[in-house]
């Protein structure tokens, strides 16, 4: 049987995971799937770079992205950033290929863009890695839930963030130097901007509400407030009240004062009691509570970043992609149904 060809772009934490559980798990992925599904090649930045801890072919690396994304039927993107990602999963899209990809910052910028090419070309779009790590969650919002009314998304979507809380919460320290630990340890970037500032929950508050409310939200349309102004004396304050803070993400139908019907996207640290479920989330972890007119309440908890509970989500996408190949069918396209206003904060 003629083999699917994956391209992968991108081989860091994420993609080196992938790679290896592409091209290790081969035979089982091939009789899940109907056909071999064969690692094409794999684009990385620097050719020269010793990778040979990854044990791949050292043939696949190429500096050519370009050309990559022309010979294969899936392409999977975790390079991550807006360019050159975009262009390149749009020239994958023009050549044919479905694409997989992790890339919250781009789906929250420009997701109308790839879908509209996805569209265009009769491709796959498919990026559950992109929220929440390995937990299943924007599937099960977009196509399990597809048929009910979901009212509200609230979620712990940055691990950074969380274990930096639940650090302050535990120890008592103040916000600086919890950072400083989490950074040893391996939790926090060197630049740890885009988490303490709360951008990268805001960009995946954008997916997760774009896909709830079938409609379309950007990150520039989410309020955004980190947590690097939350002292350990709010924290002590909160603990007095029986409460935690968590950095959260919430995406909720609502109206204004006016009776306009719209939505509400946020991102801001919140106090909530230690008896919810969401303050049983601790150190790096995600969860996502949803609460939808006939399903009622869901939660869904796990691991929310590194390489293999990342490249969990990319793999099962890459079968799900591949699934379509075989059986000649397409997921789900363009998103957008509905059009809901996002209400400024306050208005409600
Ligand atoms: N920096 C992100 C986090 C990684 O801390 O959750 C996963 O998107």
């Amino acid at each position: 049987k003629t083999p699917i060809r994956v391209a992968l772009l991108g081989c860091g934490t994420v993609g080196g995971a992938v790679a290896q559980k592409l091209t290790g798990n081969a035979a089982e992925l091939a009789a899940r799937v109907g056909r071999p599904i064969e690692l094409v090649g794999i684009a990385v930045r620097r050719a020269g770079r010793d990778r040979s801890e990854l044990g791949l072919d050292p043939a696949l690396f190429t500096t050519d992205a370009e050309g990559l994304v022309t010979r294969a039927d899936i392409v999977v993107e975790v390079i991550g950033g807006i360019d050159p990602a975009r262009g390149l999963i749009l020239r994958a899209m023009e050549h044919g290929a479905s694409v997989v990809t992790a890339n919250k910052a781009l789906l929250a910028e420009d997701g109308p863009t790839l879908y509209a090419a996805a569209d265009a070309a009769g491709v796959d779009l498919y990026y559950e890695a992109a929220v929440a790590g390995a937990i299943p969650i924007l599937r099960p919002i977009h196509e399990s839930l597809a048929g009910d009314d979901v009212r509200r998304v609230i979620g712990i979507v940055n691990g950074t963030t969380n274990f930096v809380l639940d650090a302050m919460d535990t120890t008592g320290a103040g916000f600086g130097e919890t950072v400083e630990r989490a950074q040893a340890l391996g939790y926090a970037e060197a630049d740890p901007t885009a988490d303490v500032e709360g951008f990268d929950a805001a960009a995946k508050a954008a997916i997760l509400a774009s896909l709830a409310f079938h409609t379309r939200v950007s990150s520039a349309d989410v309020y955004r407030e980190g947590i690097t102004d939350v002292t350990a004396s709010d924290i002590r304050a909160a603990r007095e009240m029986g409460c935690v803070v968590k950095l959260l993400a919430i995406c909720e139908r609502t109206s204004d004062d006016g009776g306009t019907e719209g939505i509400s996207v946020r991102v801001h640290p919140a106090m909530i009691p230690r008896t919810h479920p969401l303050a049983a989330v601790r150190e790096a972890y995600n969860a996502v509570f949803v609460g939808a007119d006939a399903a009622g309440e869901l939660m869904f908890y796990g691991q929310g970043a590194g390489g293999d509970p990342t490249a969990s989500a990319v793999l099962g996408d890459v079968v799900a992609v591949a699934r379509h190949h075989v059986s000649g069918g397409r997921g789900p396209g363009e998103i957008a149904y509905a059009d809901l206003p996002v209400l400024p904060m306050g208005s409600a």
